[in-house]
């Protein structure tokens, strides 16, 4: 009797010491990708996109291409989440640009860019 009462208290004192270490780390929805990493810098993807997006969108991506259409008030049809999202698996004939030629990054950064047109 006396000894399942020691578990049950060493198991509350473990509980409580793993609950208690996990909440600060990620909160839901930031954009944190690795040690030290900084926000999403919507300057980097600007030139991001003029390198890998503007041959179809368009130079700025606000004009649209030939073959992309106009990203402009992109972020009232995608939040960021949901663009981050479709750059990294978009739908035909959109090409999959993540993780061959973009890292995780240069996703966001990007995203960062497109949401602010
Ligand atoms: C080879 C041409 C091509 C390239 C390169 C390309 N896209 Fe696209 N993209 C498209 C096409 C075509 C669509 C429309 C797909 C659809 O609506 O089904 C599209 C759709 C999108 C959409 C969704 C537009 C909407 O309807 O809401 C976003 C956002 C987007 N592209 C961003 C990008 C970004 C950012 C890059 C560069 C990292 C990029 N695209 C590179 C062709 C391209």
């Amino acid at each position: 009797m006396r000894r399942s009462w020691c578990w049950c208290l060493v198991l509350a004192a473990l509980a409580a010491l793993f609950s208690g270490c996990s909440p600060a780390q990620t909160a839901k929805g930031d954009t944190y990708s690795g040690p030290g990493a900084a926000p999403a810098d919507r300057a980097a993807g600007a030139k991001i996109f003029s390198n890998n997006c503007a041959t179809c969108h368009g130079a700025t991506g606000v004009e649209g291409g030939s073959v992309g259409p106009s990203l402009r008030r992109e972020n009232e049809r995608m939040d960021y989440s949901t663009l981050v999202s479709w750059i990294k698996d978009p739908a035909p004939p959109m090409p999959h640009l993540y993780p061959k030629v973009l890292t995780t990054r240069e996703v966001e950064d990007v995203a960062a860019y497109v949401s602010t047109l």
